[in-house]
């Protein structure tokens, strides 16, 4: 063995350490070298709150599946947008739970219904935070699909939805929403709310697209929320999931044509739906079209965490500000997140 001027003077042989240049490990040593180096970090500014306004009710009711989710009044989603705003949350994306169901949907894009209604009232409360206002119809049709039905192809009848999807963007839009955001998956959605909006002077309100919304089994606690569940439909041959309209979750190439056809409609901003197990499409659609591009933290991924947390199987704020983070490295400008007031505590320590 040679003697090196540089080996230190102790018996152990160092001569593999020192032929090792790439440490990654001391990027690693305290906490302030890896603040240094971090690439990605969370902001409040990257959250969007959703919240469920309930008309039946008269003081807020937490969703069981949901801990920390509350169904709101009309009443207190005011004092929650305070919250929200105080927070320094600068968005919200608001779901009406309907008492007045029917075939179409129609209580959503009436004058005096209730989207005008809680739109109306939170750009009043806040007008300085950003007004989402989901644009679908299963929270107000009494079978719970996303549009009216056709009985000839059992199926969601994709144009007469989308005829009532424009007027319901109007009612939004003039009550104050400052973005539309179509859920429903109908094709031709955005086209025909970009021309609503434009042809009634609302050329200011913008669209955050759905562009790729996946048939997903994560939703199942927002459909306890919403009162959305698909159970009115036996005896009849409508399907009693959303398949036909929301994506096959095996399939990558068609969300990148999803969200290429809501951007020629005008689509301002676009989303992926889910988030947690729809990484590599998040990625792919903010490489592919570089668009304000944004994520959905749904209720199933939410409640995943929460149930674990409450278990003690994991450690809640960890697990939560790990899977945010996530979707930001994987390229999202926003995340649409029920733990948004959470997560701002914790950002905010
Ligand atoms: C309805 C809608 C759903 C969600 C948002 N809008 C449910 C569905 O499509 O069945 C899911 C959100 C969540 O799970 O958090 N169009
Ligand atoms: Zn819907």
């Amino acid at each position: 063995m040679s003697i090196s001027p540089l080996k230190p003077a102790c018996d152990h042989d160092h001569s593999e350490a020192h032929s090792m240049p790439n440490r990654p490990r001391r990027l690693r040593s305290s906490d302030a070298m890896r603040r240094l180096v971090r690439e990605n970090a969370l902001s409040t500014d990257d959250f969007i709150y959703p919240i469920f306004v309930d008309e039946a009710l008269s003081e807020p009711v937490e969703v069981s599946s949901m801990p920390g989710v509350f169904r709101q009044s009309e009443k207190s989603l005011s004092d929650l947008l305070k919250k929200v705003e105080a927070a320094k949350v600068p968005a919200v994306m608001l779901f009406g739970v309907s008492a007045h169901k029917d075939h179409e949907g129609t209580d959503s894009f009436k004058k005096g219904g209730l989207m005008d209604r809680m739109v109306k009232r939170a750009k009043d409360t806040c007008p300085d935070l950003v007004i989402m206002a989901d644009a679908c119809f299963c929270e107000y049709t009494d079978h719970g699909h996303c549009g009216p039905l056709d009985y000839v192809h059992n199926d969601v009848d994709n144009d007469r939805t989308i005829a009532n999807i424009a007027r319901q963007a109007v009612i939004a839009a003039e009550a104050g929403a400052d973005v539309i955001a179509p859920s429903g998956m109908m094709d031709g959605q955005v086209g025909a709310i970009r021309e609503a909006l434009d042809q009634t002077g609302n050329e200011r309100t913008a669209i955050l697209a759905y562009a790729a919304k996946y048939a997903s089994g994560f939703y199942g606690p927002f459909r306890d929320a919403a009162g959305c569940s698909l159970g009115h439909t036996e005896g009849s041959k409508i399907p009693s999931n959303r398949k036909t309209y929301q994506m096959d979750p095996a399939n990558a190439e068609e969300a990148l044509r999803e969200v290429a056809l809501d951007i020629e409609q005008g689509a301002d901003m676009v989303m992926v739906k889910p988030g947690l197990a729809y990484l590599d499409i998040l990625y792919q659609v903010k490489q592919a079209f570089g668009m304000p591009t944004f994520v959905y933290n749904v209720s199933g991924e939410y409640a995943m965490i929460k149930a674990a947390a409450r278990n003690g199987w994991l450690n809640e704020e960890i697990a939560m500000m790990e899977m945010l983070l996530a979707f930001k490295r994987a390229g999202a400008d926003g995340i649409i997140t029920y733990a948004a007031l959470d997560a701002a505590g914790y950002l905010s320590r």
